[in-house]
C-alpha cells in the first residue's frame, strides 16, 4: 500500500491556493496531452475550496470550454435540489465562468437510484467509445484525468460508506444506494476500480474530525486485504497519482506529524 503524496497546509487559504494550482496544472496537462479535461467532482467543502479556480487569475487561465465535469457520487434529488451536488456546484463555480462547461449528470428526480446509475454508466461508455475520456490500459475501467474526493469524518469517499456492499462492487463503474448512513438515502456513486484507475486522485480532508480517519487511511500500511477497511484507505490508484491535501487539524494525527 502507498501512502501518496500528503500536502499538509498551515490553512485554509494556502489549501485553496494549492488545490486549483493543481487542478490548474493537471488541466492543461491533459488538453495538451488528449485535447480535453475530464475531470470528477465530489460534493462537501470540497467545492468551496475550489472557489479560487473562478476568480482572476485563474478563471483566465483556465480553459473552461474544454471541461467535461463529471461527478463522483450524486444525491438522487432534482437538479435544483439543496441536496444536489450538481446545484452546489453550478451556484459556486459552474455558473461564474464564460463558458459553461459541459457536465455529465443523469439525475433528477423522476428516475429511480437503480436507474440513474444505469444511465450515468451508460453516458461515461460512450465517452469512452468516441474516446472523450481515455480507457484505462490496466482494468475495463475509463481513465479520469482527476478525480476529487471529499472524506467524512467516518472514511468515506464518494459515497462509498464503511462497511457498506457498494465497497464491493467490482464489475460496475456507477453503483447505487438506497440505504446511505449519511442522507440522503438514494445516491449514485463511482465505484472503487473506477476510483482507482484515475490518472491522478486528490483527495481533500480538513478540520480535526477528520484527524482519525486520515490516520487510519494513510499510517495503516498493512496488506488491504488483511485488514477491514476504510473506504479513504481503499484509494490506491493503480497507475495514477495520489495526493492528500489536508490542514494542519486534519493532519494532527499522522504518524510523525
Ligand atoms: C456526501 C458528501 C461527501 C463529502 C464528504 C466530505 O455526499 O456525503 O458530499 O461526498 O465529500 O462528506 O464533506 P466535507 O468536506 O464537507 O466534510
Amino acid at each position: 500500500k502507498d501512502r501518496g503524496e500528503i500536502r499538509v497546509h498551515e490553512n485554509l487559504e494556502e489549501l485553496s491556493i494549492d488545490l486549483v494550482d493543481y487542478i490548474a496544472e493537471i488541466s492543461e496537462a491533459s488538453i495538451k496531452e488528449h485535447g480535453v479535461f475530464c475531470i470528477v467532482l465530489s460534493g462537501g467543502s470540497l467545492i468551496n475550496l475550489m472557489g479560487k479556480l473562478v476568480e482572476p487569475p485563474y478563471n483566465k487561465i483556465v480553459d473552461w470550454a474544454k471541461w467535461y465535469v463529471f461527478w463522483a457520487d450524486e444525491r438522487v434529488v432534482g437538479k435544483n435540489h439543496d441536496d444536489s451536488n450538481y446545484k452546489l456546484a453550478k451556484e459556486t463555480l459552474l455558473s461564474k465562468v464564460n463558458v459553461f462547461p459541459r457536465h455529465i449528470c443523469s439525475i433528477n428526480d423522476t428516475v429511480s437510484a437503480e436507474d440513474a446509475a444505469t444511465e450515468y454508466e451508460f453516458a461515461i461508455r460512450q465517452m469512452v467509445k468516441t474516446r472523450t475520456v481515455i480507457a484505462s490500459e490496466n482494468s475495463d475501467c475509463p481513465r479520469f484525468d482527476l478525480i476529487l474526493l471529499g472524506m467524512g469524518s467516518d472514511g468515506h469517499v464518494a459515497s462509498l460508506f464503511p462497511n457498506h456492499p457498494a465497497l464491493e462492487v467490482k464489475d460496475d463503474w456507477v453503483t447505487f444506494l438506497t440505504d446511505s448512513p449519511k442522507p440522503p438515502p438514494e445516491r449514485i456513486t463511482f465505484t472503487l476500480p473506477v476510483i482507482n484507475s484515475a490518472a491522478s486522485v486528490v483527495v481533500v480532508a480538513t478540520g480535526e474530525s477528520k484527524a482519525n480517519a486520515v490516520h487510519l487511511a494513510i499510517d495503516d500500511l498493512t496488506s488491504l486485504e488483511t485488514s477491514p477497511s476504510l473506504p479513504a484507505r481503499l484509494v490506491q490508484p493503480s497507475s495514477g497519482n495520489l495526493i492528500w491535501f489536508m490542514d494542519k487539524p486534519a493532519g494532527s494525527k499522522l504518524d510523525g506529524f
